[in-house]
């Protein structure tokens, strides 16, 4: 069986993509890619359980603040623990991990996002690539 895990680079992250993109392929195969730029539709439906939360308005206008790229990456199952693992935590990310290596030490400007279940997984590639059009995200080619 397989699992689907949705990761997509932060505004201000893009020029590591490649960087990104060489740990990423190590765990996983990537089998879609989108340069996008979201809007609050899609973004409240993405963080729907930080809705509320303190930290949402700030997290909605830096995600809004320029373009993200978004992967869907496939792979056997373990992949999204596997590449949460390479992502790093949200708070204080490890040494070695995707979140120290290209980040600033910000807890919102945290480079990467990384699906936290196989469901998530599903709901948020199909969401950011099969609904793109509904959500009214816009598409930029690169
Ligand atoms: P992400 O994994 O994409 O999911 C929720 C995001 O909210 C998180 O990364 C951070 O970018 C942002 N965020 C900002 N403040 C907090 C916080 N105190 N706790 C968790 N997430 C936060």
């Amino acid at each position: 069986m397989k699992e689907i895990s949705y990761v997509m680079i932060k505004p201000g992250f893009l020029q590591h993509e490649d960087a990104i993109v060489e740990r990423i392929e190590k765990v996983g195969t990537i089998t879609k890619r989108q340069k996008m730029q979201l809007n609050d539709d899609v973004l409240s439906a993405h963080y729907a359980e930080h809705i509320g939360k303190s930290f949402y308005p700030e997290l909605a206008d830096y995600m809004k603040s320029g373009a993200v790229i978004g992967f869907q990456v496939e792979g056997e199952v373990g992949l999204i623990g596997r590449i949460r693992e390479i992502v790093g935590a949200t708070k204080n990310p490890a040494e070695g991990t995707i979140r120290h290596d290209f980040g600033v030490g910000e807890i919102t400007r945290n480079v990467i996002h990384a699906s936290d279940s196989p469901e998530a997984g599903r709901a948020e590639c199909e969401r950011m690539f099969d609904k793109a059009q509904e959500y009214k995200i816009e598409i930029i080619e690169d």
